[in-house]
């Protein structure tokens, strides 16, 4: 059924969804109000493929053909009007996302699923924007899109049997492996790594180790390919800081409250490698 897909926002999870599906076939319709954003989104897929010819990972030939099958556009309208499928990779922002899913459901074909890459808001609220909610579903991608196997599926409230099953069978045909949740704060990913996060930044702030200690002992000790601090910045510790908030606004549940440390690093303007500081410094 899946032929052609759109990518609404082409920043960094947006520009992976993009590459991942190219590679695998489809025609991408890569969207995004910035044009600028666009040409940038280009040069990191351009980049990231570059890197697997040179691992030996795909062949220059098909390299080039899934760079082919990107198509770039600033209007929405043009962008969905023929696809099956739109992923909406925009800002973590309730609001934006609103509207946007009003947009989809007004230009995108009447049997057009309607995804959000959303890593924490409720795929329900966001489905109530359209007339479609049964065709509405979370694809939570993991960064970098890819590397990693995992597709987090979400279902709200009113996601059809049907759609979950479509949408399941797609993670398999990008040769993703599908997981899933239902649709409460945080879903399973990052209701689980938010808190270690968060404990990790308190044990920081209470002195209980330092950056390099408690990194060290979540790597070598658990077998984790970053420790949480490096991982929070890799992530953006702004994204960290949203994530936690819909945590404990969620739950009312005082073990969400976001650490004071993070708070202020992030006040401070430190969001980690995306500003060239956060728990660590980078050039
Ligand atoms: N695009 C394509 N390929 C990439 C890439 C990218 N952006 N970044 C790395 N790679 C590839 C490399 O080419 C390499 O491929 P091969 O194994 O085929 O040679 C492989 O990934 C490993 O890369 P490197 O050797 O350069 O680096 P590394 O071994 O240090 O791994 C990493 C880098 C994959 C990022 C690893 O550190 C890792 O897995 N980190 C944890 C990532 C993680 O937890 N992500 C989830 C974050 S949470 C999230 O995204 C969701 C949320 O809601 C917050």
């Amino acid at each position: 059924m899946f032929q052609k897909i759109a990518v609404i926002g082409a920043g960094t999870m947006g520009n992976g969804i993009a590459h991942c599906f190219a590679q695998e076939g489809f025609n991408v319709h890569l969207i995004d109000v910035n044009a600028e954003q666009l040409i940038k989104a280009l040069q990191a897929i351009r980049k990231n493929l570059d890197r697997q010819v040179t691992r030996g990972s795909i062949s220059e030939e098909d390299s080039n053909a899934a760079y082919e099958r990107i198509s770039t556009f600033t209007q929405l309208e043009s962008g969905v009007k023929d696809v099956q499928l739109v992923i909406e990779a925009a800002s973590e922002d309730l609001q934006i996302k609103l509207n946007i899913f009003k947009a989809l459901d007004a230009h995108a074909p009447k049997d057009c699923i309607l995804a959000s890459n959303t890593s924490s808001l409720s795929i329900t609220t966001i489905a109530s924007a359209t007339a479609r909610p049964d065709k509405v579903i979370g694809m939570h991608f993991m960064n970098p899109v890819p590397v990693m196997k995992l597709v987090e599926i979400i279902n709200g409230y009113q996601t059809s049997e049907e759609v979950t099953r479509l949408i399941t069978e797609l993670c398999s045909r990008i040769k993703k492996i599908p997981a899933t949740s239902k649709d409460y704060p945080g879903f399973i990913a990052n209701r689980i790594l938010m808190p270690m996060i968060n404990e990790a930044i308190s044990a920081l702030h209470e002195g209980v180790g330092d950056v390099e200690s408690i990194d060290t002992v979540m790597k070598l000790g658990m077998a984790h390919p970053m420790g949480p601090l490096q991982l929070a910045d890799f992530i953006g510790l702004d994204i960290c800081l949203n994530i936690l908030r819909v945590l404990h606004d969620g739950f009312g549940n005082p073990r969400y409250a976001p650490s004071p440390l993070l708070v202020n690093l992030v006040a401070a303007g430190k969001l980690g490698v995306k500003t060239g500081e956060g728990f660590y410094k980078y050039e």
